[in-house]
């Protein structure tokens, strides 16, 4: 015992050794049963999870509004046990019926082709059938059905129902029986509208926009407003539809990348992805111009404004814009309003243009007592920025990453 080499444990570079190679093997073990946990975890996950996004793979938060639960995204067979059952949900085969077989073809988008049908109630519906080839489709099939499920106003387009059956998504709306207002004012096949039929539609317009922006709860940007999207019931009232590219404006996240349409694209947006309801507003604006002039866009709309302008045509030079199809039937006092409201909503500067709920109110108080608080804006505030307008679209125009070709 009163040896100094005694050592009841041994050699300490043994004791040393043993001791690591057991922590090591300790460590590996724990560290494979932990991973076997993970994976068997993840499945469990994916199957009760939805797995599809309503954008660009972010989750969506909603709110209790649409009971769609807030850290979750939605998968389309999903959408009969969420908040919006309570609208209808067709087989394809009630569809095909009512459409004798997708015969009357009434318009066609991005998404597809639009079928007139008739439901067994006799009630007029149209058909939204998802193309085959459509990209986005999916994403904008499930946005279009989870918005329009609990957005309802007058001067929005009336989801009836869907169908998400083998493979096909379908959307059903209230047939609007006056077409789209592209159609209208384009088409030489109708009647032109008249001046107070516009007046009466540039109005619906900004209600419907008004109550996206401020009555809808939370809030919702179109992002998509264009005349091709604005239909005409039997009443001649506008309805704002295709709500494919809507988002919920309080979501918290920036924009998932710039979508609309060339020609009534915010160029704020355009350029910063940053994207506000004043971009509603801006495409309002044109849309504004639009029925002014009978002309769109793709037509050098923006480019004929500016000829207009630069021609310093005095108190008259908003008529030289008007539509020739109304023979100078307009009250020109009306006119100049109208177009000064345009100007204000399509300044390239975010902070220039209106909220919406302001045009609301200067469209409806001109109406009244024929002037409005935007009496007050002069062309020049205008012309200031025409000139970065111009170089704007330009720049928008070589833009190959704008999808231009929506319906
Ligand atoms: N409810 C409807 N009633 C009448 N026509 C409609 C209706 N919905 C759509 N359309 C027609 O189909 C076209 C495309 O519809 P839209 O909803 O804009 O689809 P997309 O997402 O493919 O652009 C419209 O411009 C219009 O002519
Ligand atoms: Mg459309």
């Amino acid at each position: 015992m009163d040896d100094p080499h005694y050592r009841p444990w041994g050699k300490p570079r043994y004791w040393i050794a043993g001791l690591f190679a057991g922590v090591f093997g300790f460590v590996l073990i724990f560290g494979y049963l932990c991973m076997i946990c993970c994976r068997s975890f993840r499945k469990t996950c994916a199957r009760t999870l939805p797995t599809m996004d309503i954008e660009n793979g972010d989750h969506e938060r909603r709110n209790e509004t649409s009971n769609v639960p807030a850290t979750e995204s939605i998968s389309v067979d999903e959408l009969s046990f969420s908040a919006i059952n309570q609208i209808s949900r067709f087989t394809y085969e009630e569809v095909r019926t009512a459409t004798g077989n997708f015969t009357c073809l009434i318009g066609k988008g991005a998404f597809g082709p639009v079928y007139r049908a008739t439901l067994p109630e006799n009630r007029a519906i149209a058909v939204k059938v998802l193309a085959e080839n459509s990209n986005q489709g999916e994403k904008e099939f499930l946005n279009e059905v989870l918005l329009l499920g609990r957005l309802h106003h007058k001067n929005l387009t009336n989801l009836v129902g869907f169908c998400s059956d083998s493979g096909h998504r379908i959307l059903v709306f209230d047939f609007m029986r006056n077409g789209s207002l592209a159609a209208r004012l384009h088409e030489h096949t109708y009647e032109p509208l008249t001046w107070t039929q516009r007046i009466s539609i540039a109005q619906d317009i900004a209600r419907g926009i008004e109550y996206l922006h401020d009555g809808a709860v939370p809030p919702v940007i179109h992002r998509d407003i264009k005349a091709s999207n604005i239909l005409l019931d039997s009443f001649m009232v506008a309805r704002i539809a295709d709500f494919g590219l809507s988002k919920e404006s309080d979501s918290g996240r920036p924009a998932s990348g710039v979508r609309g349409t060339y020609g009534y694209v915010d160029p704020e947006y355009f350029y910063s992805n940053n994207l506000t309801p004043k971009s509603d507003v801006y495409s309002f604006g044109i849309v504004l111009f639009e029925l002014i002039a009978g002309r769109s866009p793709s037509e050098g709309l923006m480019e004929y404004v500016e000829v207009v302008l630069s021609m310093n045509g005095g108190r008259d030079v908003w008529l030289q814009l008007l539509d020739p199809r109304l023979h100078g039937n307009c009250d020109l006092k009306e006119l100049n309003h109208i177009a000064l409201i345009a100007s204000r909503c399509a300044e390239a500067e975010v902070q220039k243009r209106p909220r919406i709920s302001e045009v609301v109110q200067a469209l409806a108080r001109f109406r009244r007592t024929g002037g409005s608080k935007l009496d007050s804006l002069n062309l020049s505030s205008f012309n200031r920025f025409e000139r970065k307008q111009r170089a704007e679209r330009d720049m928008m125009q070589e833009s190959s990453s704008m999808e231009d070709a929506r319906g």
